[in-house]
């Protein structure tokens, strides 16, 4: 019975729910602004996170835990661009941290199946750190041009008849 790393699972089970509820929330705010790439960016993001509570979870249960399902953190309503990249950006690389020293933990306690699981989260959240601040990096150097050129993209896939993500 790995005690320890089941409570390093359902922390990051807890991390991954908060991050859900948060992209999430994003996404609706994105998309009801017209802002579609973003849109679709915290939208397609909240899903991989989803896909990474499935996997702690079927740790958990290896392991003959309990999956607890709490939720870390209560969403931030932020509702402007800028500030929504700045708190996703700095939700992934609070995880990658966390999920760094987890890893290791697991493997200080012989339990090299939850470090792996661990080091596959990392990748991912680093990947997902990199586009948010990439997007970041871009709403800075082309300013308010950058949103709207995303709503006038929306426009034309309108009246294009293409169908909205
Ligand atoms: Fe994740
Ligand atoms: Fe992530």
């Amino acid at each position: 019975m790995h005690a320890k790393s089941i409570e390093f699972l359902n922390k990051a089970i807890a991390d991954e729910l908060s991050a859900i509820h948060q992209y999430m929330y994003f996404h609706f705010h994105c998309d009801d602004q017209g802002y579609d790439l973003l849109a679709g960016l915290f939208k397609k993001t909240a899903i991989q996170e989803m896909m990474h509570v499935e996997k702690l979870a079927e740790r958990i249960l290896f392991l003959k835990g309990e999956v607890e399902m709490k939720v870390a953190h209560a969403v931030k309503k932020v509702k402007e661009v800028k500030e929504m990249l700045k708190i996703a950006a700095q939700m992934e690389e609070d995880s990658a941290r966390e999920y760094n020293l987890w890893a290791n933990d697991c493997a200080a306690n012989a339990d090299s199946a939850s470090k792996q699981i661990f080091e596959g989260l990392v990748t991912d959240e680093e990947l997902h750190f990199d586009q948010y601040d990439t997007e970041m990096e871009n709403l800075v150097k082309f300013g308010d041009g950058y949103l709207a050129l995303q709503s006038i993209e929306r426009s034309k896939n309108i009246s294009a008849g293409r169908p909205i993500e």
